[in-house]
């Protein structure tokens, strides 16, 4: 194959000279016919935009129902994070541990610079700055992103904060940065045609966490192409923060104001498709009570000077699931989107211009499937994918609360576990303590979901909802957690607790009717933090009494309540030997504070 050399060089250079030397070489090995600076002006939105409607990529959606929006389908094959093609290439094997991808970052490197060389061939390299958290941070997170996909550049621009002022305060304090660098892996040949959704059989999604670098071959899917999100914010922050004594979690942020005016913040963690989005812009169905959000995916927690800990989102959008949003689940979500200027992948496009999934208010008679199909209420295959998203400004959301401005972050009063399970986990269990409530995270599980490659609805331990996003050894990510705890007053910590709003009953339907009656579970949590809602003690944790559930007004009898909160011994007497072994992968590595909960536990059911 012959090799273009890059016919033109860099638009505008920097003054920053470990980003610009960076850049050179990357063009160099990976040949792109032009590179490009992206800025983030609007000038910049409408050529990426024209140039991806013109590629097939997008398709321009009405402007009077979705104002300068948009609409991909990707490649049937890139539609999900790919766990299996995902490393973390620490210089030694037992610094990536027994839950991640590993190999020798030496020998990682060799592949990649392989595939690298010429794989942009034909096409155009965009040299995104962006900043994880607030640019006026004390010490900003800069990172930048080299990409080949124009998709990737205006998806980027939504979700992070990016371009021209970015580089500028880069330049002024010549700044550390993440190099984050991306190709769909489909270079072109002088005259070849391109494909919509460019991208490679082969992938590779690797972090080195001890160089904070990132590369990303062969997807264009949001979680391994968007670098700044679960790479950046998740997999480098996560060891970053091992290293310097913070969190990167995959957690939403969430504001409640109670009808007395008294607010709380309150951080959760629920695996991807589990949850977060929905919880995060949840419409309270109880009176008084209020929400607002300030993320919906990852937050960074540091400990303030009054030693509580202070959270912050770092992204600057939602990528959210579609299916199953509309009007009643989330509509604060439809209310963001109405603002316009969003990318949806992998949705329905109907006849008229607009955007259709399941779950969504007014089924079309027909719309092209997100595989391209003919698609009628009648067919056998769902109009969207189960994992199409939409990615959206977060300064369109109605109920974004104003800290979210704030870099110093929010003071969080309580951390939720969740995840999907059918059985077993109660509505809601409040922790004793933090290392309690981190035996509840440490032992999460949950069914598999379409946000990742692979079989759908089978059980999985996920660690703080982090199984996927912890950028070194999960053992001592729990032996952190625990640390984490040992910093400050037991007083000050937030309180923990674990929640399922997938529990079913015998015919399979869920117990619980969840999104805004959510509300009713938060206001129990507010309570009992002030002291004032009752509990009883269980083997597994304090549970509401039934009367302590604000369940007025809710179309529930008392016994499917009391289902919802049951603590089933039998069930959790199954649990153990499954926690055990769990456990067991950790070896040397595992908290002895995390078995002597798990003894704790054995002991209570025991005398139950
Ligand atoms: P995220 O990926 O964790 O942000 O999860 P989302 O909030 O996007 O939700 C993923 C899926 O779970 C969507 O299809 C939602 O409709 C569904 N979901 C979210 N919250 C609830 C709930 O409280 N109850 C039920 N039954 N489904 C929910
Ligand atoms: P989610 O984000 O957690 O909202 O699903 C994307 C992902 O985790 O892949
Ligand atoms: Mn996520
Ligand atoms: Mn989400």
């Amino acid at each position: 194959m012959t090799i273009n050399a890059p016919t033109a060089p860099a638009q505008a250079g920097t003054s920053h000279d470990a980003l610009a030397k960076w850049v050179d070489e990357v063009a160099e090995l990976t040949t792109p016919d032009r590179v490009i600076w992206v800025d983030g002006s609007p000038e910049e939105w409408r050529d990426v935009t024209d140039a991806l409607v013109n590629a097939g990529t997008f398709t321009r959606l009405d402007e009077t129902k979705q104002p300068d929006s948009f609409r991909a389908a990707s490649d049937p094959s890139d539609v999900a994070r790919v766990e299996a093609c995902t490393y973390i290439c620490s210089r030694e094997e037992k610094d990536s541990g027994p839950t991640n991808n590993w190999m020798d970052p030496d020998e990682m490197k060799g592949i990649l610079t392989q595939l690298f060389r010429g794989s942009m061939a034909g096409r155009t390299m965009y040299v995104i700055p962006f900043v994880m958290g607030h640019l006026d941070a004390e010490h900003p997170m800069f990172g930048v992103e080299i990409t080949d996909s124009e998709y990737v550049v205006a998806s980027m621009r939504i979700m992070a904060r990016i371009g021209a002022p970015v580089l500028a305060k880069m330049e002024e304090l010549q700044a550390d940065f993440v190099p984050a660098l991306h190709s769909v892996g489909a270079p072109l040949q002088p005259g070849e045609q391109d494909v919509p959704w460019p991208c490679n059989d082969t992938k590779y999604i690797v972090h080195f966490p001890e160089e904070r670098m990132i590369w990303s071959y062969g997807s264009g899917y949001g979680g391994n192409a968007l670098l700044g999100k679960k790479c950046y914010a998740l997999r480098i922050a996560s060891a970053v923060a091992h290293d310097e004594g913070w969190m990167a979690e995959h957690m939403l942020i969430l504001k409640l104001t109670s009808p007395q005016g008294k607010a709380h913040y309150i951080a959760a963690a629920f695996p991807s498709a589990c949850g977060k989005t929905n919880l995060a812009m949840l419409q309270p169905t109880i009176p008084g009570w209020k929400a607002e959000t300030l993320g919906d995916d990852i937050a960074w927690m540091r400990f303030g000077k009054d030693g509580r800990l202070y959270a912050v989102n770092p992204e600057y959008g939602f990528f959210g699931v579609a299916p199953g949003t509309n009007q009643r689940t989330n509509p604060n979500a439809m209310a963001t989107l109405k603002g316009g200027h969003s990318i949806y992948t992998n949705v329905a496009l109907t006849d008229d211009g607009d955007v259709w999934w399941e779950g969504l208010e007014n089924e079309p008679a027909h719309a092209t499937s997100w595989k391209g199909a003919d698609w009628t209420p009648d067919s056998t295959e769902p109009a969207a994918h189960p994992n199409s998203r939409y990615c959206t400004p977060i300064t369109q959301c109605p109920i974004l609360a104003d800290e979210y401005d704030d870099p110093q972050g929010v003071p969080i009063s309580a951390i939720l576990f969740g995840g999907r399970r059918k059985t077993t986990i109660p509505l809601v269990t409040e922790a004793r303590d933090w290392a309690h409530g981190t035996f509840m995270g440490a032992t999460l599980s949950s069914e598999t979901t379409a946000a990742a490659v692979g079989k759908t609805g089978i059980v999985r331990r996920d660690p703080m909802a982090m199984l996927p996003f912890i950028g070194y050894n999960a053992g001592d990510y729990l032996g952190h957690w625990i640390d984490i705890g040992k910093q400050s007053d037991a007083s000050l910590l937030p309180r923990i607790y674990y929640v399922n709003w997938f529990r079913r009953d015998d015919d399979g339907g869920f117990l619980w009717p969840g999104f805004g009656e959510n509300s009713r579970v938060l206001k129990w949590i507010v309570e009992r933090i002030e002291g004032t809602a009752d509990a009883r003690e269980t083997p597994i944790g304090h549970v509401p009494t039934p009367e302590a559930l604000d369940v007025d007004g809710l179309d529930l009898t008392t016994e499917q309540i009391a289902e919802a909160l049951a603590v089933n011994s039998k069930e959790w007497q199954a649990e153990i030997p499954q926690i055990q072994e769990w456990f067991t992968k950790f070896g040397d590595q595992l908290p002895t504070e995390l078995q002597v909960e798990l003894d704790t536990l054995t002991t209570r059911l025991g005398d139950c």
